[in-house]
């Protein structure tokens, strides 16, 4: 079968009046919206076409014919083909507008749900180096930028650093990132070093061949950092490069490595082996510790994620004698972090690592009155998990982007819990589900954080009572 051929079109002077959920600019032409990528209000661009729908189009900038005010300068030398920090562009107090505006956007717009008070939505302290984890992509399928090409020089095609957006082969060679501290510029600096030098095998995603895969960085607020290797087979260059890596960095306290043979890059499903040092690390969040093993999710930005916490047990405002339920727990951060205001927390979280690690944080935390469930929420929530768990005072709920499954709404109303507090990464299913919510509960507060400066990325909290 041949493929559909698309018919681009290329718009000469669009000018960007607003600004998507997703942070595409939006252009109107005629009846159609044009979202495109990259753009602000107030530019004007040349752009083309990469989809056509009846009452859509999504379009890519050939030329910024006038540049918005609200620009700036860029910071980072990778902007034009690494697909993070895509806003540094945008002054730190304007990108704060703007994802203040796609929460109201979200709710009073697009869902129609009333708000009690909306707090101030809280900027993030550091707005460069936040990052407690990052995973680098080695390739032998290196980006080059028109200006390299241009050089005529002969180019070396390997590659250490992050995939370009849309273009899954391609690696961005990275030679300094502002994501994450000094010490993953200078471990993946001299990693990359060392392979060129003793010429090992980056690995080749189109043949599924090669030795190195990924390199994990993880830098905790405690000081202590865990690094993992990711390579394809074992072979005689494996220990050497363990040794180097040790022996070059004596600061890394869990130094790991996994060998992955699969044809994916997810590493989830393999065993990794402790080359030196612990198998893991501490993290802390206000006087909790966190056990952070090579597989374990975490916030990645520790200390704005211990001020969304606090927006949480302020919102929950805990009296102490409360059932409290923690439904999408992952490792249990926030239930624990709220564990000592309750009488009960009962966490729900879908993979088993995880729950085991809310089970041993709990242990490392001396909390004892957790108890975390492994389970689908919406096969585990019911009536009899209610009764056999008791009936929830209060329930926080932390969903994935997609939000929650509409039974699981449901469940909720059935059950009146008298107070919710839904943590949302992405306010447009938020203000989605609480709108179906609306029959019983309505939106006391609200506040925002940012926790990925730079990005069009931003949490909310809302805290829900019944009417
Ligand atoms: C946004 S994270 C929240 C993690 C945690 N609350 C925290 O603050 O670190 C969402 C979590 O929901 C889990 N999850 C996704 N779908 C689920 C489902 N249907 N049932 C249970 N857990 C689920 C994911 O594995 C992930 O750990």
């Amino acid at each position: 079968m041949g493929h559909r051929k698309i018919r681009h079109k290329v718009y000469e002077e669009l000018e960007i009046t607003g600004l998507s959920s997703e942070g595409l600019g939006i252009a109107r032409v005629d009846e159609k919206v044009v979202f495109v990528e990259q753009c602000i209000p107030g530019d004007v661009v040349r752009a083309r076409t990469f989809q056509r729908r009846k009452n859509f189009e999504k379009a890519r900038i050939l030329a910024l014919t006038k540049p918005s005010i609200d620009r700036q300068a860029h910071f980072c030398k990778h902007f034009e083909s690494c697909g993070g920090c895509k806003w540094q562009y945008l002054p730190y107090a304007k990108q704060i507008a703007f994802k203040d505006q796609i929460v109201s956007d979200a709710f009073a717009r697009l869902a129609k749900v009333e708000v009690g008070v909306r707090l101030p939505i809280l900027p993030a302290k550091e707005t460069e180096f936040y990052r407690n984890k990052l995973e680098y992509t080695f390739s032998t399928n290196r980006w080059f930028t028109k200006e390299e090409i241009a050089t005529g020089e002969d180019l070396d095609f390997r590659a250490l650093g992050f995939h370009v957006p849309g273009q899954h082969t391609k690696v961005v060679d990275i030679d300094k990132c502002y994501l994450q501290n000094e010490f993953s510029n200078k471990l993946r600096n001299a990693v990359r070093e060392y392979a060129l030098e003793k010429d090992l095998v980056f690995y080749n995603i189109k043949i599924r061949e090669g030795f190195l895969r990924n390199l994990v960085v993880r830098t905790a607020s405690t000081g202590e950092i865990l690094v993992i290797l990711i390579v394809n087979e074992d072979n005689d260059a494996l220990l050497p490069l363990m040794a180097f890596i040790k022996e070059k960095f004596p600061e890394i306290t869990s130094l790991n490595y996994i060998i992955n043979p699969k044809l994916n890059d997810t590493y989830f499903d393999q065993t990794p082996i402790c080359y030196s040092g612990k198998s893991f690390i501490i993290e802390k969040l206000g006087k909790f510790s966190f056990k952070v093993r090579p597989k374990s999710f975490f916030q990645t930005n520790t200390s704005q994620g211990e001020r969304l916490y606090d927006v949480v047990k302020n919102f929950a405002a805990l009296q102490g004698t409360e059932t409290l339920y923690d439904l999408y727990a992952g490792v249990g951060s926030i239930g624990l972090y709220l564990s000592d205001n309750c009488n009960k927390l009962v966490g729900i979280e879908q993979i088993d690592q995880a729950v085991e690690d809310a089970k041993e944080n709990a242990k490392l935390n001396a909390v004892e009155n957790a108890d975390f469930h492994v389970g689908d929420v919406r096969l585990l929530l019911n009536a009899d998990f209610l009764a056999k768990n008791g009936q929830p005072d209060i329930l926080i709920t932390d969903p994935p982007r997609g939000g929650m499954h509409p039974e699981i709404l449901q469940t909720i109303l059935k059950a009146r819990v008298p107070k919710i507090v839904y943590v949302s990464c992405n306010p447009s299913t938020q203000a989605r589900d609480i709108a179906a919510l609306d029959e019983f509960y309505k939106v006391v507060k609200m506040q925002a954080i940012d926790m990925f400066p730079h990005t069009v990325h931003i949490e909310n909290v809302a805290l829900l009572e019944l009417k």
